[in-house]
């Protein structure tokens, strides 16, 4: 497959004369894809009902004689002003009962019918007049579903959404008093219209609750998704994109995911590593420039997945960013590192954010790959260098990796509803798991809960799944490879209750969480072997082996031949050990690597990226910082 480079860019910002001067320039950089559109509807219609897209045929035009595929945004995630006139109640409503107000971006409520209709319309404008425009190769819905923290409303709409929603889940008031356990406190309902949206409680509300609302508002994305792509499919054949996040766990992008044709996600590392990430000061301070050495492969695993092979970055990050708290410029080399590690998890394209970094407004700061007085930004040539490289490198063939790692949003809703421990998160888990596999140098497929073909993997991975939904059970029922279970999978029913009897329910494996006991950041369990155990311990019983143990006695690894259940939080050292021991077992080669050097093996090469800020070596090599290296495997 042949991989490409993209940049994203604003004709909207810059005066018409310099268009032609930005194409050829893109060109000569060795992009191929160019992203507009997608906040320019105070362009589009200035005014309701008036379109105005002569300037936007003139941008394409320009852009696609120069030689360069186009990606069109669907500008739904900036309403201009006069729709929030028109529909005061559009608005979003936070936690505390207050609108979210114009000014900046994603100021709407994904249940407001009103709106979504006004989405139709300009969806269907743009559909219509661009649908066969051969310059368009790919549109992007929307931006960024649930950025600022989005997906969740608590207006007048989203409760009148839910309450329907709830009604066509549970059918009865009863049966959705029998699932929540409303008998508790009295919370019983008789009419659907009694329910309301689970904030402003005088203590915590039902988690039961909680998590059908947090259900509810990731369907509803996707719902709102779907409005657009249905309008899309009726009026051009090329691909449809969404452009995710990092860390961003409020609603299920396998769902969105299975409207759209690729997805890809927005790779800022060094703003994750600063704003979005658990990590000591040392860490923090040796990453500063370079971004977690796991993140984004952690997130590229994740798309690819969620793509179902087909996955791009739509936005990666140039030079410093505007956002978090503190943003350092990356080191010389990571534009080029952060391209070919998306590569190497099997990127499709990579687009650069921005071409010219803006002289006004919100993201004044934000570097591209120009500066404001367009001269070249440091982040430039390295675009240049992968250009290049890309043509020189064979086509490389992703294959399937030796290890899976089962990734379920839902499970993330489930957990925060009731989190039990402070600091017991999903997402942190998973990726605690991911980072000591990683660890080991090997590589590794995301699969979504509902996976039915095990058969690739040598090990299969699923901390903290809420549910092991149905076609997983009847794959690991047949499944002949080593399977980790545990902290908490299975422990729950889908409503949040506690099932009888007692989970974990893991097939072939005779093991019962008696209690579960949260500590705080500042204890931990020893083990028999080195590394403790953090967060979370479960109290097991029953008849599976006790294959690890606390240094004072209690189960931590239960065992049925290749089949574990982990009853704890293992800190990195036991991670470490017990993924490396499991390996040994299940026949799975590993290739330790330290600090921050990064083994990805795709069926046709091996990929080695030093996220280190000085030299690394490997297999006798020296990578310098930043450095990448890539062997044809045999
Ligand atoms: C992304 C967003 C872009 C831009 C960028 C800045 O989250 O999609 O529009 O704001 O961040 O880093």
């Amino acid at each position: 497959m042949k991989r490409t480079l993209g940049v994203c860019y604003y004709p909207e910002h810059w005066p018409e004369d310099q268009w032609v001067k930005d194409a050829e320039r893109m060109v000569k950089a060795g992009l191929k894809w160019v992203r507009i559109g997608e906040f320019a509807w105070s362009r589009y219609e200035p005014v309701e009902g008036i379109y105005d897209f002569d300037w936007l045929d003139r941008a394409i035009d320009v852009l696609g004689t120069a030689g360069l595929n186009v990606v069109l945004g669907t500008p739904t995630a900036t309403p201009p002003i006069w729709m929030i006139e028109k529909h005061p109640d559009m608005l979003a409503v936070d936690e505390n009962g207050d609108p979210r107000k114009f000014g900046s971006r994603r100021h709407y409520c994904f249940s407001h019918e009103g709106y979504k209709n006004e989405c139709r319309k300009i969806v269907t404008a743009m559909a219509e007049r661009y649908g066969k425009n051969p310059y368009i190769a790919a549109w992007q819905t929307d931006n960024e579903y649930a950025c600022h923290d989005t997906t969740v409303s608590y207006s007048d709409a989203a409760r009148f959404a839910f309450q329907n929603w709830c009604e066509k889940r549970y059918g009865t008031t009863s049966a959705l008093n029998e699932a929540w356990g409303n008998i508790f406190w009295s919370m019983e309902y008789s009419r659907f219209d009694q329910i309301d949206l689970p904030n402003l409680t005088v203590t915590e509300p039902n988690p039961s609750h909680v998590l059908a609302f947090k259900r509810f508002s990731s369907d509803q994305v996707v719902a709102f998704n779907k409005v657009q792509t249905e309008i899309l499919r009726m009026h051009t054949d090329v691909d449809l994109i969404h452009n995710y996040m990092g860390r961003e766990m409020s609603f299920d992008h396998y769902d969105v995911g299975a409207d759209l044709d690729i997805a890809s996600w927005d790779s800022y590392p060094i703003g994750f590593l600063s704003d979005r990430l658990e990590g000591s000061v040392e860490h923090k301070s040796r990453f500063l420039r370079q971004g977690d050495p796991d993140m984004q492969a952690f997130h590229h695993d994740i798309y690819r997945a969620v793509g179902r092979g087909r996955w791009w970055i739509m936005e990666q990050q140039p030079g410093p960013v505007n956002w978090a708290p503190y943003n350092p410029a990356p080191l010389p080399g990571m534009a080029r590192l952060w391209a070919w590690e998306a590569f190497a998890h099997g990127a499709e394209t990579v687009c650069y954010f921005r071409w010219r970094q803006a002289p006004f407004a919100q993201e004044q700061m934000h570097a591209g790959l120009l500066r404001p007085d367009d001269k070249d930004a440091p982040a430039l040539a390295e675009a240049l260098q992968v250009a290049h490289e890309i043509e020189q490198i064979p086509n490389v063939d992703i294959g399937n990796a030796p290890v899976g790692l089962v990734f379920d949003w839902a499970s993330s809703w489930a957990w925060d509803a009731q989190p039990q421990g402070a600091d017991f998160d999903y997402f942190r888990l998973t990726f605690a798991a991911y980072r000591a596999l990683r660890r080991a140098g090997l590589s590794v497929d995301i699969l979504p809960p509902d996976t039915s073909d095990l058969s690739t993997y040598k090990m299969v991975l699923a901390p903290g799944l809420l549910k092991i939904s149905d076609p997983l059970r009847a794959a690991l029922k047949t499944y002949d490879g080593t399977a980790l279970f545990g902290p908490r999978t299975d422990t729950k029913t889908d409503e949040l209750s506690i099932p009888t009897p007692m989970g974990p329910n893991i097939p072939n494996l005779d093991t019962t969480i008696a209690f579960t006991e949260s500590m705080p950041p500042s204890e931990a369990l020893d083990l028999e072997g080195c590394g403790t155990i953090k967060h979370w311990i479960e109290a097991l019983e029953g008849d599976a082996e006790v294959s690890e143990a606390t240094a004072d006695g209690r189960p931590v690894i239960v065992s049925n031949g290749a089949t574990h259940y982990l009853s704890g939080w293992p800190d990195e050292q036991a991670f470490d050990r017990i993924i490396r021991g499991l390996c040994a077992t299940a026949g799975v080669e590993i290739t330790p690597v330290t600090d921050g050097l990064r083994i990805r093996d795709t069926k046709t090469h091996r990929f080695v990226f030093n996220y280190a800020p000085e030299d690394a070596e490997y297999n006798g090599i020296t990578l310098p910082a930043a450095g990448v290296y890539w062997t044809e495997l045999k």
